[in-house]
């Protein structure tokens, strides 16, 4: 089965290492990437907090972010040394620190600097597929012009995987939030991009709510893509291994999941990782649930006071299940 039909977006602040072994419960199937690092922090940092994950969280993907084919090249070493399974670049992130920095999305102006980018990382990690994410254009360019021209010379030096954000990125005027809203989605574009290469995998991102969304563009894509989707209400990833990989195993239940969680959770608090670093990407968990608000609001109230071990999320997990109980009781 094609291993990009189902991706979990990188999300700088959220899909950090405890949220994707978080996820990971939820399906085997689907790709996790991590939140874009910038090559000199990959470079310069503390590598292990940066780059350091768990084995269950395979197959994952490591996204960097920059524009110095030299530096990216020597930072996908990095990340391959750490085990990661693909090495994707940003070239669609709209931030003004990133555009200060030259990379993210204003690199769809220069396909022939990420061509030698994807050339330089290729060579660096010969090993393992180099990708891009990218928008559909910025500013005033024409996405229908561009973007087949931009697809085709950084195809020529070794990409073969291209994650479309199917909106333009208008880096004037625009923060980054209002740029993953405010530009309309354009899903013929980037179908149209699938047809013109059909060699190519090509993933869709962009807007897609739920698996009911995202499966019908399945018809003439290779994958697709869920960020803000995935993250507020996880568990429709419960149903991706069934719905999108044809695995018989049955999905989790949400207490199942929580029950799996536990001992890693534990352990993790055990090493000094404060309880709410776990718990802030589990909130969404019992979304559109009776007792939902009971469990984010516990957690909420009780993860952050020092201390706080896993005992406060079992006891959130009680909240909900009372609440459950109550309601079958009324
Ligand atoms: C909080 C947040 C952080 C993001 N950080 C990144 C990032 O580090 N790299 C990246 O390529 N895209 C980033 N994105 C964009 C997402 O990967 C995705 O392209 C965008 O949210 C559209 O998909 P969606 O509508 O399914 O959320 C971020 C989005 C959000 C909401």
């Amino acid at each position: 089965m094609n291993p990009y039909r189902f991706c979990v977006a990188p999300m700088m602040d959220w899909t950090d290492r405890f949220d994707r072994y978080f996820l990971r419960l939820l399906s085997r199937h689907m790709r996790l990437y991590t939140e874009m690092l910038t090559a000199n922090a990959v470079l310069h940092g503390d590598r292990v907090r940066l780059l350091g994950f768990d084995a269950a969280e395979h197959p994952v993907a490591l996204q960097l972010g920059g524009s110095d084919p030299a530096a990216l090249a020597e930072a996908a070493k990095i990340g391959a040394g750490f085990g990661y399974d693909e090495i994707n670049l940003n070239v669609g992130c709209p931030s003004d620190r990133v555009q200060s920095g030259r990379f993210g999305a204003c690199l769809m102006a220069e396909p022939e600097l990420v061509a030698r980018c994807v050339d330089a990382i290729s060579k660096a990690v010969p090993h393992l597929p180099v990708t891009v994410k990218c928008r559909i254009g910025i500013d005033r360019q024409s996405p229908e012009e561009i973007l087949p021209r931009f697809i085709a010379t950084v195809r020529d030096a070794g990409c073969a995987v291209f994650i479309i954000h199917a909106r333009m990125a208008w880096l004037e005027g625009l923060s980054p939030k209002q740029n993953r809203d405010v530009p309309p989605l354009d899903y013929s574009l980037a179908h149209r991009m699938k047809a013109e290469f059909p060699a190519l995998t090509v993933v869709l991102n962009g807007g897609l709510h739920s698996l009911d969304d995202a499966l019908p563009h399945l018809d003439c894509m290779d994958g697709v893509m869920l960020g803000r989707a995935a993250y507020h209400n996880p568990y429709l990833l419960a149903d991706v291994d069934s719905r999108l990989f044809g695995d018989r195993v049955p999905p989790p239940s949400r207490v199942q999941v929580i029950e799996r969680l536990l001992p890693w959770a534990e352990e993790q608090v055990g090493q000094g990782v404060p309880l709410h670093c776990i718990t802030r990407h589990i909130i969404g968990l019992f979304q559109g649930q009776p007792g939902a608000k009971s469990w984010r609001r516990y957690l909420s109230e009780n993860a952050h006071k020092s201390n706080a071990g896993i005992e406060i999320i079992r006891d959130a997990l009680a909240c909900v299940v009372d609440s459950d109980l109550a309601r079958a009781a009324a």
